[in-house]
């Protein structure tokens, strides 16, 4: 693979300066920002004054959790512009998430937001390795979903030219990639193995392709499927993250010289960590869930949003910002089977190790009586597809889980195709559980 660190004159001087210039830099915003939500949000003011805080109250950054707390249920009661902070005709666009349960959360942008997102992602993308002059293949989803457009605005500002074909048509997908010659492809690592299936199938060498760099994000994927791709691609597989309330992808992204975990690009994000029970913000390198603050954002001001998602905070490396560890998983992604909590990534993990299986998999909750049952569906690949190796994979993978996650499962082993292909963001767990 290529050696892709950045030479002299990459970086902004930000991603570079001193802590101490950061958190001057952050202070400054920050008060701007809690000052913008709580003088033209009515949402925001309503909070704070219930709260009994005022964002004169803010002199450090600590003096944030003075302040509440946003939850994606503030944007659903508020649904579908009482959040902004910004008369809707200065919104330049609207973003929303289909979301699984009762109305989609919006989200909207002025044009001066619009620029700064596209900055962060060009920023994220140059991280990953791209740079001016490269083609990139953008197969996020396009339309209300961030994926796509986001991708697609960076890729332009960092001086790329665009192939916006969106998720789905998978064919056509390996088709153009062979003609265009992308050296760059945004994508869910889920949708990635589709197209991997489809390079196979197609009979092309996936290894051969042009792909130098893949920009994976917007679901939980681990260090074992970044192995899995890099391999079959020859490619450089970095994580990119992100959200629509914050902003979209580009919110933190992997350095390609350390892969090391996500910087969080804190001249726009402030992060904090909060233990999700208690709400108390923990410190640096303890395990919880993530918080954003935005510190530019005109449209939807966001403050103290709690992500659900589950981290730590880390020094920077690569960069001065400082990184996220790659995501376990989301706290309503967390399965409690008996007592142990269980995510799909460790489940992946495991998958990982076994030769006999592909890398495609369900989880499937039941309930029998009073015990709650997993089933793990996954696919055997092309090489270990008879019954008898199939049977040791079964095998294999139960062990692996027992000993590692602890908890009992059944597997079925399908043939190649047999379970669900992702476009988009992977349904890794399917619960046939009775409602209560
Ligand atoms: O998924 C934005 C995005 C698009 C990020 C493309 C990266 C690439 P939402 O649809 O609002 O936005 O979903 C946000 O997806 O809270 C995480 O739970 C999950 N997520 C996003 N990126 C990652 C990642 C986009 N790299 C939610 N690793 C977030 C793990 C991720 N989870």
């Amino acid at each position: 693979m290529e050696d892709l660190s950045p030479r002299p004159g990459d970086l902004e001087p930000i991603e570079t300066a001193s802590r101490d210039e950061i958190s001057a830099l952050q202070l400054d915003r920050m008060k701007w920002s809690l000052a913008h939500a709580y003088e033209n949000s009515p949402f925001y003011r309503q909070s704070f004054d219930q709260a009994g805080v005022h964002p004169s109250d803010l002199n450090s950054l600590s003096d944030l959790a003075k302040f509440p707390f946003t939850t994606k249920k503030d944007l659903r009661d508020t649904y579908p512009f009482g959040m902004f902070a910004v008369p809707r005709e200065k919104l330049a666009r609207i973003h929303a998430s289909s979301g699984t349960t009762g109305k989609p959360t919006v989200v909207g942008y002025t044009l001066k937001d619009i620029d700064t997102w596209a900055g962060m992602v060009a920023r994220s993308i140059r991280a990953s390795g791209g740079r001016a002059g490269d083609i990139v293949h953008v197969a996020y989803g396009y339309g209300l979903f961030t994926g796509g457009l986001g991708a697609h605005y960076g890729a332009e500002k960092l001086g790329c030219t665009v192939v916006p074909i969106s998720g789905g048509m998978t064919e056509r997908q390996v088709t153009l990639m062979q003609d265009f010659k992308p050296r760059i492809i945004m994508v869910t690592p889920s949708y990635m193995l589709s197209i991997l299936d489809e390079f196979r199938r197609q009979g092309i060498d996936p290894r051969e392709s042009s792909l130098a760099v893949g920009i994976f994000g917007a679901e939980p994927w681990t260090n074992a499927m970044r192995e899995e791709i890099e391999q079959a691609f020859d490619m450089h597989a970095v994580d990119i993250y992100g959200l629509s309330e914050v902003m979209g992808p580009g919110v933190a992204n992997e350095c390609v010289e350390t892969k090391d975990g996500l910087h969080i690009w804190e001249d726009h994000f402030y992060p904090e960590i909060i233990d999700p029970v208690t709400g108390d913000v923990l410190p640096d390198g303890e395990m919880g869930e993530l918080v954003f603050t935005t510190l530019t954002k005109e449209g939807l001001p966001i403050i103290r949003y709690r992500t659900r998602d589950l981290t730590r905070l880390l020094p920077g490396t690569a960069r001065s910002m400082r990184r996220m560890e790659k995501i376990t998983g989301r706290s309503d992604d967390m399965m409690i089977l008996r007592g142990v909590n269980v995510f799909p990534t460790q489940i992946e993990e495991q998958i990982l190790k076994c030769r006999g299986l592909a890398p495609h998999f369900q989880i499937e909750l039941t309930r029998a009586g009073r015990m709650d049952n997993m089933t793990i569906h996954v696919e055997c690949t092309l090489e270990a597809a008879d019954e008898g190796a199939r049977t040791g994979s079964a095998k294999e993978l139960i062990h692996h889980i027992k000993s590692v996650v602890g908890v009992t499962t059944k597997v079925l082993v399908h043939a190649p195709g047999g379970v669900a292909r992702s476009e988009g963001k992977a349904k890794r767990v399917v619960d046939n559980r009775p409602k209560e």
